[in-house]
This record gives C-alpha cells, structure tokens and sequence, in this order.
C-alpha cells in the first residue's frame, strides 16, 4: 500500500510539483498554439514545414489506402487550407497512465489542386480521370488516444500505441473530369459525397490502424528529443 502511495505521488508531482492540472493547460498551450503557429510558418531548424496552407507543385501519388482505394498518377498544384483552424474540443495527458487524450474538430478544410489518376475502388470498381478538383471536408473531427512510454534515464517520450477515431459528417465535392465528365462525372461527385462519410464511419477500425502507422513514426522523431519537462517550460 504504501509502496503504491508512492508511486501515486512521484508520478503526480514529478517533476518539479508541477500539478495535473498545470501539464494540461501547458498541452492545451502547446497545441492551440505552438502547433497552430508551427502550421502557420513552419521550423526550419527542425524541418517542420508550414502546412497551413499546405503547397506541393507536384506529387506522384501511389497509394493503397487500406485495400479499399488503389490509385497512381500525379496531384499538381496541390493545395490544402484550413489545416490551422482547428477547435480543441480535449487534450489531456493523465500524469498516472502517460495517456494522451485527444479531440479535435476542423470546421472547413479546403484541398484543389489537378489531377491525373487512375486506380481501382474495392479492388474491382475502376476510378480513372484527370482535371481540377476542390474537396471540403467539413468538420471533420479526429479524437482518440496515444499511449506515451519515458525512453531511457532522461524521460525522453515516445508513442507506443495510439487509436485514433475519424468522423466526416460532411463532405461538399467537385472532381472535373472523373471516368471521363459529364453527367457521369455530376453523378459520381453526388454519390462520393454520401458515400466517403460512410465509408468512413464503416472502416472506422481499418481507418485507425491506418492513421496509428502512419503518424506513430512521424511524431516519434519530434518527441524523442523531448522531455515532460520540455513542454511544461514552453507553457505561458
Ligand atoms: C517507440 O515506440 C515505437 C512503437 O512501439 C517503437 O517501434 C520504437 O522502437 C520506440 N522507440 C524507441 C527509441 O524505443
Ligand atoms: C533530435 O536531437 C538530435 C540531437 O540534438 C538532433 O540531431 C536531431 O535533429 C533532433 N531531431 C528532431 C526531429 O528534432
């Protein structure tokens, strides 16, 4: 018992008696806006790059998104604005678990650019076209967990697991030129359109595995530099 009081008590006050309370306002901090500046303009010296907006002038696409989309070709004049407009509904960091909670909602992203691509759908339905295209996801909310572990004696951070959970309750869609334009392009922006928000709640555990793959080893290279300490002293 008392050994279990103990160790409630260094993780609560370590370090330095910063309190629960103090570590979430600091995270709370850290992302309305340090990552909100960092988006903004970016960090050379980290080669953290502004995302917001998000330029790339061109890009060959080979994806294969959870065995659902198959697509090659190229993107150019890629564009996405409104990465930076984020509400944080939570975020949390229990000091007893090293569990980090999450939840944020972008009320209005905005991706064009042009394209060129073909592929397959469900591995049978071909996609295929080339022309403009404007995507608006509209409040397109991701929340979830990721689970933080100390690295080594200096209590360097690292992700070890996450779950991250999608949602896309609207999506407005103009892709020019998709299986050739027309009044078959029209039909097939209205149809996506209902069809990616339900598509995205049916592969919601697909999606997550997905996105924890994808992210784990893009955030680790970050906060493997950082201690608990390290965020705490950025806050206000
Ligand atoms: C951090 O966690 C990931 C995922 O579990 C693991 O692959 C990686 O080796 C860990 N990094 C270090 C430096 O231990
Ligand atoms: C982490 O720190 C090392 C040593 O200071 C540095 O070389 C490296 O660039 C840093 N990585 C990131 C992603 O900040």
């Amino acid at each position: 018992m008392k050994i279990f009081a103990f160790i409630i008590l260094v993780f609560v006050f370590l370090p330095g008696n910063k309190s629960q309370s103090n570590i979430n306002d600091a995270i709370h901090h850290a992302f309305d806006v340090i990552l909100r500046d960092l988006m903004r303009n970016g960090n050379p010296e980290t080669g953290f790059p502004v995302l917001a907006p998000t330029i790339i002038p061109t890009l060959d696409v080979s994806w294969s998104i959870g065995h659902l989309v198959d697509l090659d070709g190229q993107l150019r004049n890629f564009r996405i604005d409104g990465l930076d407009g984020f509400r944080i509904n939570d975020v949390r960091l229990s000091l007893l678990t090293m569990r980090f909670v999450f939840d944020f909602i972008w009320p209005n992203v905005r991706f064009t650019g042009w394209y060129n691509l073909n592929g397959r759908f469900g591995g049978l339905v071909p996609i295929f076209g080339q022309g403009n295209f404007v995507l608006e996801p509209r409040n397109f909310r991701a929340s979830g967990f990721a689970q933080i572990r100390f690295l080594g004696s200096n209590n360097n951070l690292n992700v070890t697991d996450m779950d991250v959970r999608l949602n896309l309750p609207s999506l407005q869609m103009n892709v020019q030129g998709i299986l050739g334009g027309g009044d078959l392009g029209a039909v097939i922006n209205k149809v996506a359109q209902d069809l990616v928000p339900s598509l995205i709640r049916t592969f919601e555990n697909e999606l997550s595995d997905l996105m924890s793959n994808l992210l784990i080893p893009r955030i680790n290279p970050f906060l493997n530099n950082l201690t608990l300490d390290d965020i705490i002293n950025r806050a206000p």
